[in-house]
């Protein structure tokens, strides 16, 4: 399971979270996705300069808008799905490749 994170503080809400939030829904249930990726919401990052925040599991990313993150969200969400499957690369203990 991949979770994002999306910070919905005041500052993120007026640069566009909700609309990209949608957007990654919208993807998700596209795809199918929805049972694979856990989408959270969360309060101010501390990080309100650096446009609308948000995480994949504990990669802090910024989009400068909800178009740019949704395009963004698709290109690393399917990437650590590619991973997480078993055709992909092998894991060790502690999420290490090996
Ligand atoms: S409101 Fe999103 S980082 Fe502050």
């Amino acid at each position: 399971m991949i979770t994002v994170t999306v910070c919905v503080g005041s500052s993120c809400h007026i640069k566009g979270a909700r609309e990209m939030i949608a957007r990654f829904n919208e993807f998700l249930t596209k795809k199918g996705l929805e049972d694979m990726v856990e989408l959270k919401g969360s309060f101010c990052m501390e990080r309100c300069g650096e446009g609308i925040n948000w995480k994949i599991n504990d990669e802090i990313l910024s989009s400068s808008s909800a178009e740019e993150g949704a395009k963004m969200f698709r290109k690393k969400v399917l990437n650590a799905l590619k991973e997480k499957t078993p055709e992909g690369p092998a894991e060790g203990p502690g999420g290490r490749r090996i």
